[in-house]
């Protein structure tokens, strides 16, 4: 089995954000002309009111300050709730091949590859813009890399598990090196018409170069010391949007398909879930909770991230140990603990341990162990 390194990381960022405050009062404002224009249905008690949402509560509840967004364009109008997305043609690089694009170029830059040293794209995310061709094969071929391509959806756990897909093929000899990249375009799933979840998510694309320890150059490289992966069926939190909308005689875009999800259970179920799943994985490697320098965790809520360290470490963490980058990018689905990795590895020492975790729908938990080798 070869050695294999991760040896370069990219964060690619949307020029537009939106912060709680600009979200919480488009909401509000669409709220109270939804009650104003259904007020003899609500007083009949035919339909229920729209509750007002909090920028205070969003912080409190999840951290979550201020997202990024591809398009802004289009969200905060209450005429229309949702991004405004140009069509695009066929011969035109799709909206998630170019995010993909934007940060495998400084993945690859940063493992001092070109494309001809790779041999695998993997693109791994919650939602895909179409079901083919993949992005990946489209993103092979705008960067002329030869060899293989291929699109992974396993919502929150598409960075990770593609992590490991990755390490499995080199680590086998099938692959010398292999970009994963995870360009999560998640403001178009979202219902900005419901106050408990028009706050949670943010755009944003990551990538990561993979190789053999041998072949590996940068100035940055993390041995992979062991990988984890662990689903079990809950309907808690789902998108059901997909192309059998199209025969259903339904509205495929209607609330049911967007996101959705039951944020009290989720909470609950996962955290014991993820905080179990690290400390096995942990031992399994050899070591134990407190030999790991870093967690680089899942970006979904602050308060579920510091359940989990409590529960693992039995004490609070720090931005140091555990750092958190919810509050300017939000949850963006499966790049959140790349995003914490990529922002937060280079002051790093050789030796050091660290562990990237995911965990969300599905659910899906998965998690390497890295040690820094230079
Ligand atoms: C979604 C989440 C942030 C909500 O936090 P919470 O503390 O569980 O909040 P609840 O949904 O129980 O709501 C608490 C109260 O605030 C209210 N509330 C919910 N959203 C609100 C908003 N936007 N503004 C103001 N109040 C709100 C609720 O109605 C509820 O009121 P009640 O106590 O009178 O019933 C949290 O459950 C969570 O993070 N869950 C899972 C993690 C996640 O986001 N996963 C995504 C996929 S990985």
């Amino acid at each position: 089995m070869k050695e294999v390194v991760i040896s370069g990381s990219g964060l690619w960022k949307p020029e537009f954000t939106i912060t709680n405050e600009e979200l919480v009062s488009s909401y509000n404002a669409w709220a109270e002309t939804h009650n104003a224009e259904n007020a003899a249905a609500i007083e009949s008690g035919a339909i229920t009111a729209k509750p007002f949402s909090s920028a205070e509560f969003v912080e409190k509840a999840s951290g979550i300050k201020s997202r990024y967004a591809y398009r802004k364009e289009g969200i905060l109008d209450i005429s229309r709730m949702r991004p405004k997305i140009d069509r695009r043609s066929d011969d035109e690089i799709s909206h998630q091949g170019e995010m993909a694009l934007n940060a495998a170029k400084i993945a690859i830059e940063a493992a001092g590859k070109t494309a001809a040293d790779i041999d695998l794209v993997i693109v791994s995310w919650a939602y895909t813009e179409r079901a083919y061709p993949a992005i990946a094969i489209e993103v092979q071929g705008a960067l002329g890399i030869k060899g293989t391509g291929f699109d992974m959806l396993v919502a929150c756990s598409a960075a990770t598990f593609a992590l490991q897909r990755a390490y499995d093929a080199i680590a086998a000899g099938s692959a010398k090196a292999v970009l994963v990249i995870n360009p999560e375009l998640t403001s178009p799933q979202i219902n900005y018409k419901d106050r408990d979840s028009h706050f949670i998510f943010g755009d944003v694309s990551t990538a990561m170069v993979l190789e053999s320890a041998d072949t590996a150059t940068s100035s940055q490289q993390f041995q992979i010391v062991g990988t984890k992966s662990q689903t079990v069926f809950s309907n808690n939190i789902r998108s059901n949007f997909g192309y059998v909308s199209h025969a259903e005689d339904v509205d495929p875009f209607m609330a049911e398909n967007l996101f959705h999800q039951n944020g009290r259970s989720v909470f609950k179920e996962v955290c014991p879930m993820a905080a179990e799943h690290l400390s096995e994985q942990i031992q399994q490697v050899g070591l134990e909770v407190g030999d790991i320098r870093r967690w680089w965790l899942h970006q979904a809520n602050l308060n579920m991230n510091q359940l989990i360290t409590r529960r693992l470490l039995g004490k609070d963490t720090t931005q140091d140990e555990a750092p958190t980058v919810l509050d300017t990018f939000a949850n963006t689905a499966s790049a959140g603990s790349i995003i914490a990795f990529c922002q937060h590895h280079k002051d790093l020492k050789k030796g050091d341990l660290g562990v990237i975790c995911s965990f969300g729908a599905g659910y899906s938990i998965g998690s390497l162990v890295l040690k820094k080798v230079s």
